[in-house]
């Protein structure tokens, strides 16, 4: 994620104000922070790791004098949270400064080459060589926006950037693509900013901008081109945003929750974007185990499940999975020979981390999936991979566990690669499934807000309900039960569908809810009994079906997944099931960012 801001005033000292603009937007990382000034004598920049306030305090980040500059709150992707990583970063010379968002995907051969002409780096980041860069092409061009403009057409991946220089001391130029942007006209003071609470507070008069665009703004204009170089009309896209900071914070969504499950098709494109490496290497150390383990606690259990599952389908390698709190008896027969891979969003859950330090002591290498770089699960681990969910701030995890599908997928995929069963061919076909991935997820959300809201009314009655599948589906039924149940505090248990006749059907009566989900075609025969079992007996049965499923007439009501790959769709499957949680927990009048009893990060046993 990260945040960034840009300010240029005609009479205000702007440190102070972009220290206050940036806590605006500490929700979108708070690993380091830092700011750049125009000052009189060139760019003046204090920056450092840790949350805005303690650093402010330690550097005072807002005693820097100037009425231009940039500010930066990060949410470390390439390269751990130090001082050295902060942004912004700067030319050899100091004369250029960046503050940057995104996945810059080609640095590393761009890094490659501006070090063979000399340049040198300071950090391990993405974003810095842009600085270089731009300071490269400045070498025979003295207008500093057509050296923007060619920088930025050299990048690929995905950026919002804002800028400033020496050369051109009273501008802040900005750029946007896949990552958040938005320009703020003020009286004597314009903003550039990743969200429009960062600067609410001086103005409601935002404008938008799409991917493609860059400009600049000084103290008292805007403007504005498209990527190919066409002019854009700016007064024609001003807005007045109608939103207290608060609902701006939220996007306009009324809780967290529901901005994060309609942040799903943006953050897992990101993910998607940043396979490489880690991943190949994740892969090869798990491969290379005599036994693969998988851990995690809660929703990162269900993804380690979806994984352990997949990968024996996919690979037939044997995988055991289990409960991070139950590390014990697994610890208890692993050996030097065995990986773990130890999935948490946090990188901080005792469970999992007593898991990891247990299988440590028996020797076994530990991959790691986590979402906070320098997490201490990451940082005690063997290899780490890191997914792009950006901060989680609702409780009930929700993007962070299809980006957690989609980059176990992969790795499982890799996994497969490496033993043979999947070609190269068929490689490529997924890869290509992949990149439809965030727009069939959106597409899903579009397709049932109104449905889920609409069943919510239903399911609000109800104290039980029972998620059932089998096979791939079965941790996408595991998921919509905890959802269930820690927002809406309904009853709610998910388990195999063919478990139902050992038990749990005696609870089954009238208008029962049970939601049926179906991956896998092959399985879909035996999952039809199970419906009809519950029929008999009077449930109110809820399908979640891919699109050429042939169980579409059976329920009495149904969820029709976009087309996708076999096991893509249990990534589509939960997103339903996460809006039908979220719809009957406000329709019970709860918080659903805010379920009782419960913290986001769990450091206790
Ligand atoms: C449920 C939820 C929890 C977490 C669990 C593990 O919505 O968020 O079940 O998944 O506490 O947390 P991490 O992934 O941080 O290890």
């Amino acid at each position: 994620m990260c945040g960034i801001v840009g300010i240029a005033s005609s009479n205000r000292n702007v440190g102070p104000l972009i220290v206050d603009c940036l806590k605006k937007l500490e929700y979108r990382g708070y690993d380091s922070v830092g700011v750049a000034i125009v000052g009189k004598h060139g760019i003046l920049i204090r920056k450092g790791a840790g949350k805005i306030d303690s650093v402010d305090e330690a550097k005072c980040l807002r005693c820097l004098e100037g009425n231009v500059g940039i500010g930066h709150t990060r949410w470390a992707t390439h390269g751990p949270p130090t001082d050295e990583n902060a942004h912004p970063h700067t030319d050899c010379e100091g004369r250029i400064a960046v503050v940057h968002n995104g996945i810059i995907e080609n640095y590393m051969e761009l890094k490659k080459m501006l070090i063979a002409k000399g340049h040198v780096f300071r950090s391990s980041t993405d974003t810095e060589v842009i600085a270089h860069l731009l300071e490269e092409n400045a070498r025979n061009n003295s207008d500093f926006f057509d050296v923007f403009r060619r920088t930025v057409r050299s990048l690929s991946g995905s950026y919002a950037l804002a800028v400033v220089s020496v050369m051109a001391p009273g501008k802040i130029f900005f750029a946007r693509k896949h990552s958040p942007l938005v320009i703020g006209l003020g009286k004597d003071v314009m903003f550039v900013a990743s969200d429009i609470p960062a600067f609410l507070d001086f103005t409601n008069k935002v404008i938008v901008l799409n991917d493609g665009e860059l400009g600049y703004i000084d103290s008292g204009s805007v403007y504005m081109e498209t990527i190919e170089g066409k002019p854009i009309d700016v007064s024609s896209r001003i807005l007045v945003v109608p939103w207290t900071a608060e609902q701006a914070r939220k996007e306009g969504f009324p809780h967290f929750m529901l901005k994060e499950i309609h942040e799903q098709p943006l953050v897992i494109g990101e993910t998607i974007r940043g396979f490489g490496i880690d991943y190949e290497k994740g892969a090869e150390m798990l491969v290379n185990g005599k036994n693969i383990f998988v851990t995690a606690a809660g929703t990162s259990f269900h993804a380690s499940l979806y994984f352990a599952l997949l990968t024996m389908k996919l690979s037939s390698q044997k995988v055991i999975p289990f409960i991070s709190s139950e590390y014990e008896v697994y610890a208890h027969v692993a050996s030097e020979d065995d990986v773990l891979l130890a999935v948490s969003q946090s990188g901080e859950t005792i469970d999992t981390l007593a898991a990891l330090r247990a299988f440590k002591q028996k020797g076994a290498k530990v991959v790691s999936l986590t979402n906070v770089i320098g997490s201490v699960i990451a940082r005690e681990s063997d290899r780490q991979i890191y997914m792009k969910a950006g901060p989680e701030i609702g409780v009930a995890a929700t993007k962070t566990f299809t980006v957690q599908l989609t980059a176990l997928t992969w790795l499982s995929i890799l996994i497969s690669h490496h033993t043979g069963k999947i070609g190269e061919n068929e490689l490529k076909e997924i890869n290509s499934s992949l990149k439809e991935l965030p727009s069939l997820v959106e597409k899903t959300i579009n397709l049932y807000s109104g449905w889920s809201k609409e069943l919510s009314n239903f399911m609000a009655k109800k104290a039980s309900a029972y998620y059932l599948s089998r096979g791939l589906g079965v941790p996408i039924a595991l998921e919509g039960a905890l959802k269930l149940k820690e927002i809406a505090y309904i009853h709610a248990e998910g388990y195999p569908a063919g478990e139902s006749k050992h038990g749990p059907i005696a609870l089954v009566e009238k208008n029962f809810p049970v939601v049926f989900v179906s991956i896998e075609k092959s399985l879909e025969k035996r999952l039809h009994g199970n419906v009809e079992e519950m029929k008999a007996r009077g449930a109110h049965t809820i399908g979640i079906i891919p699109k050429d499923s042939g169980l579409r007439e059976l329920f009495d009501r149904t969820a029709i997944l976009p087309s996708s790959n076999e096991f893509l769709t249990p990534i589509l499957g939960v997103v339903p099931l996460q809006l039908l949680a979220y719809y009957t927990a406000v329709e019970k009048g709860y918080d659903p960012d805010k379920p009782r009893n419960l913290a986001k990060t769990v450091t206790v046993e």
